[in-house]
């Protein structure tokens, strides 16, 4: 067993670290109160070949392996986790999911821009009354013989707006379940693709995120994604790869507050020494990075697994649920340490327990995770 690092592996942690303290952190504030997507971020996230990491160098990417595209993941979230998902769904869901069931067609004409990074994908999977329960898709694509007529509304689809390209995931044999869905490259300026309103959130506040309406949208034949009926597992088996986005995704925001509650904790005095030697404090810092030692070892193993071409949704489900919780236990500690201070947007921590709940939300929640875990380890 070897827990080195490759040096690929380090300098690409090294330039994702660099990235964001020095480009991202001087304006993640302002752009988490404005809600700002940051599209020149994005633009250099491109150039630096994040966005089709993983992605073969013969379809324009960087031929990077998983384990390097969690440790980029991880330094890009400790900073600033908006930018960390809309590399993660172009990297994990979209790009992934073209480049391992998409057409040479398709890889020739979308993977190769979507891996330079010149337009951005999208993942629409969930509808107003479809998070969780994914196999009852009410959007449509109905076969027209050449074509597909999709309607419907997708909801929460992160890079709506910015995206060029949605994978969309649709109903064409109601009767079959879900060997009945499909799925679709759609171009966002297809005539009946319209955008709902931006939501407002909570969290990762500066990343796009929007309901998506196809109404009497006209499909080509040739842009839908492997074979007839194999929509809801091109689905399962893209969000195995998503999973360990945000699992890495969670670590990230996870880090980014125990790194900033140790520094304070050396510096605030209470009762007359440093408030990290008070053992209340000690023990929380304890629990935090024992949480994030093990989120490290469960994201590492399921990438390394990934790598091997072994299987992952199990261990992928695991990194998720485990990495999630965890980063909203110890963003809740971090702001606990900080006190008052804690509560106040300038210390950054209350924005890191912000983003921390939507890792235990999308992408299928703890429950849904909690779902394929029990079911793997019962079968
Ligand atoms: N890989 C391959 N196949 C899989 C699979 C996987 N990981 N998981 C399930 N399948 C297959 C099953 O084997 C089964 O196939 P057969 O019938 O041929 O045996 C088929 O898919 C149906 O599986 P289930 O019976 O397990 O399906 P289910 O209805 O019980 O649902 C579920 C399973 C895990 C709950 C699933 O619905 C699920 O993951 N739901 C959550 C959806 C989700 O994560 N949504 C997030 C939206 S995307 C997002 O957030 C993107 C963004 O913008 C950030």
């Amino acid at each position: 067993m070897n827990f080195n690092y490759t040096e690929e592996q380090i300098m690409i942690r090294d330039a994702a670290r660099d990235f964001a303290q020095r480009e991202l952190l001087p304006d993640v504030l302002e752009r988490d109160k404005e809600a700002r997507f940051p599209g020149n971020h994005v633009k250099a996230l491109a150039e630096l070949g994040f966005l089709g990491m993983m992605v073969d160098p013969k379809y324009d990417g960087g031929g990077m392996d998983t384990v390097s595209y969690m440790l980029a993941m991880e330094e890009i979230s400790k900073v600033d986790s908006s930018v960390g998902v809309i590399m993660s769904v172009n990297n994990s869901l979209v790009c992934w999911g073209l480049e391992n069931f998409g057409t040479e067609d398709q890889k020739e004409k979308y993977l190769k821009p979507l891996a330079r990074g010149e337009i951005l994908g999208a993942f629409a999977l969930s509808e107003p009354e479809a998070g969780s329960d994914a196999t009852s898709q009410r959007t449509t694509a109905e076969d027209k013989g050449d074509h597909y007529l999709v309607n419907g509304t997708k909801n929460w689809t992160t890079n709506a707006n910015s995206a060029s390209v949605y994978l969309v995931i649709a109903q064409t044999h109601k009767e079959l379940g879900h060997r009945g869905i499909n799925a679709f490259i759609i171009e966002k300026n297809t005539p009946g693709v319209s955008l709902g309103q931006h939501e407002d959130k909570m969290g990762m506040r500066s990343s796009d995120t929007h309901s998506v309406m196809f109404t009497d949208v006209i499909v080509p034949k040739e842009n839908r994604i492997g074979d007839e009926g194999f929509g809801f597992k091109f689905a399962m088996k893209t969000l195995d790869g998503g999973r360990l986005g945000i699992a890495a995704q969670a670590l990230g925001i996870a880090s980014g507050a125990f790194e900033r509650a140790l520094q304070y904790s050396k510096e605030r005095k209470a009762f007359g020494k440093e408030i990290s030697y008070h053992q209340a404090i000690a023990f929380k810092l304890s629990d935090m990075a024992v949480k994030i030692e093990a989120s490290r070892m469960f994201c590492l193993k399921a990438a390394w697994l990934k790598d091997e071409g072994k299987p992952y949704s199990l261990e992928s489900a695991m990194a998720k649920q485990y990495c999630a919780d965890s980063a909203m236990e110890i963003t809740t500690e971090a702001v606990q340490i900080f006190g008052g201070y804690g509560y106040v947007r300038e210390y950054h921590v209350e924005r890191l327990m912000r983003e921390a709940k939507l890792t235990q939300i999308y992408e299928g929640t703890s429950e849904i995770q909690k779902i394929v875990i029990s079911r793997a380890i019962l079968s």
